[in-house]
């Protein structure tokens, strides 16, 4: 047998279909957002100090650039950084570089292009330019990289160049040193309504100011969309009024070291959201979409918006934020996916941060609760008939009590006999105490807002326990009732004691 026929006998080549390969790994969780961020990683990762987004909505078809003025490539690195992947996973990568998989520029384009250009050049060299083009593909069968003409080359920067002066003129030529080209457009072209594609890039403009909001906020980095300025977003405002922050801890394994704080954002700033852009969400953005863990990686915020299965999202923790530092060297180990936008917390950093979770949502459901409180109740200096329970303070604290000046009650109690009014006011001084447990989040305490029993209680305690004997209930049972009902000092329970 010759060396030809012990090969072919012994295996087969098989190289994915290009256009099916390009499909399915292109779908990895991507939006316009999340691979336009892809991208700017890199712009960062080259050292750019400025990145401009280019996107003209009233010409079709649509043509998105994004250039950079960061480090270029030479035409060798232009023609391997094509490549899916670009390098291998596990070579060590430098400690800023926001890239993980050698896989962004590529999949990150192809999920929103059918069609893309990298134009790029090293500083006193010329550009160069290749293009992956899925029609291409489609024709050739196999995986056929463009390389662009010069004069094509050309023509890509000269389409930028006239397209950023025509569109929003300024004055300054912005010249950069990376240039890429999405076009085939697919997922925005599907959108019917040219209202639904600026949506889409004002969505963008929220998601670059909020995930990279650090580089932006430090003078590092300028992104402008069409000409405009993406303004920072930092969804941890320790400094503005009434936020408090919660001790910042850190969990550390044999080669990990993760730093996590959390913050409480005030209660008004729930109708402050409402009403227009403030520090408390980015635009477009509710409070309940962006509560929870925000995990950074090297500085760029790469997950928010969820508890990563530590709790459940919910309406009433919606002023809980917690932030998290890792780098790039724990990407195994938090699991992140393709798209950069998604990963899970290892089990001892979940551990580690269980109590900070605990005590940030109960701050946080605290919050809430004050504020819905605060909808519903008035103090009693406004108390009117209009409102069903009011705010007073006593020795403990602010506490809630049914306002018998309400119109209801007040209609109520004028009809009523005098074994009924008892009845119905010592209704309402339950209702009292439990509305303050809640309103307290503290059900289960054995603490309340009265010290010590008060002649009133006392009366009212004599008086549901003659009126649950009488109606049959045995004595342990209220009992039970009467202490869940009341404080839980020692004076009430002797009380209660003494009655049996
Ligand atoms: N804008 C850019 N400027 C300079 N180099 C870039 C740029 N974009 C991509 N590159 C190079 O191409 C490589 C491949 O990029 P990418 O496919 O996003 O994978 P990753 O970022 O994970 O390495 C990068 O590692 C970088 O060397
Ligand atoms: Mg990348």
């Amino acid at each position: 047998m010759s060396e030809k026929e012990i090969k072919d006998d012994c295996h087969k080549i098989l190289s994915p279909p290009p256009v099916y390969f390009i499909k399915s790994i292109s779908e990895q969780g991507y939006s316009l957002s999340t691979a336009v961020a892809d991208l700017v990683d890199n712009s960062v990762t080259a050292g750019a100090k400025r990145v401009e987004l280019l996107i003209n909505t009233n010409v079709t078809p649509l043509r998105l650039f994004i250039a950079d003025d960061g480090c270029g490539m030479t035409v060798e690195e232009i023609t391997s950084n094509m490549r899916f992947p670009s390098a291998d996973l596990d070579a060590p990568r430098a400690g800023n570089d926001l890239g993980r998989f050698g896989l962004g520029l590529k999949t990150g384009s192809f999920s929103q292009a059918r069609k893309f250009t990298l134009v790029s050049s090293k500083q006193g060299m010329l550009y160069e330019a290749r293009t992956w083009d899925v029609e291409y593909l489609k024709k050739t069968k196999d995986w056929t990289l463009l390389i662009e003409s010069d004069e094509a080359t050309g023509n890509f920067l000269k389409d930028f160049y006239t397209q950023s002066l025509d569109f929003h003129s300024r004055s300054e030529v912005f010249v950069p040193r990376t240039l890429i080209v999405w076009e085939d457009l697919y997922k925005l072209e599907r959108l019917k309504k040219r209202s639904e594609i600026n949506d889409e890039l004002e969505e963008l403009r929220s998601h670059l100011g909020l995930v990279f909001h650090r580089f932006l906020q430090s003078g590092k980095l300028e992104i402008r969309l069409n000409n405009s300025m993406i303004d920072a977003f930092d969804p941890f405002p320790v400094n503005a009024p009434g936020v408090q922050l919660i001790a910042e801890n850190y969990w550390q394994s044999t080669d990990t070291f993760v730093r996590f704080q959390g913050i409480i954002l005030p209660k008004r700033a729930a109708a402050e959201v409402k009403e227009g852009p403030t520090v408390w969400a980015p635009h477009g953005r509710t409070l309940e979409e962006t509560q929870g863990i925000f995990v950074y990686r090297n500085e760029r915020l790469i997950s928010y918006g969820g508890w990563l299965r530590t709790i459940s999202k919910s309406v009433s923790l919606q002023f809980g934020r917690i932030k998290i530092d890792i780098t790039n060297a724990n990407d195994s180990e938090f699991h992140l996916n393709v798209a950069k936008s998604s990963l899970k917390l290892p089990f001892g950093l979940k551990r580690a941060m269980s109590e900070m979770v605990a005590g940030v949502a109960a701050q946080a459901a605290k919050e809430f609760r004050e504020r819905l409180a605060s909808g519903i109740i008035r103090n009693t200096a406004a108390k009117s008939g209009l409102s069903l329970i009011t705010r007073y303070s006593n020795a403990a604290g602010p506490v809630l009590g049914i306002n018998h000046d309400f119109e209801l009650i007040r209609e109520l109690e004028k009809n009523l006999g005098s074994a009924q009014l008892d009845l119905l006011r010592t209704i309402t001084c339950l209702l009292e105490k439990k509305l303050n447990q809640i309103w307290k989040g503290d059900l289960l305490s054995s603490s309340d807002v009265d010290s010590g029993l008060s002649a009133e209680d006392k009366e009212k305690i004599v008086r549901l326990w003659k009126h649950y004997k009488e109606s049959g209930y045995a004595e342990g049972e209220i009992r039970e009732f009467l202490l869940e009902s009341f404080t839980h000092n020692s004076d009430t329970v002797n009380f209660i004691n003494s009655l049996t």
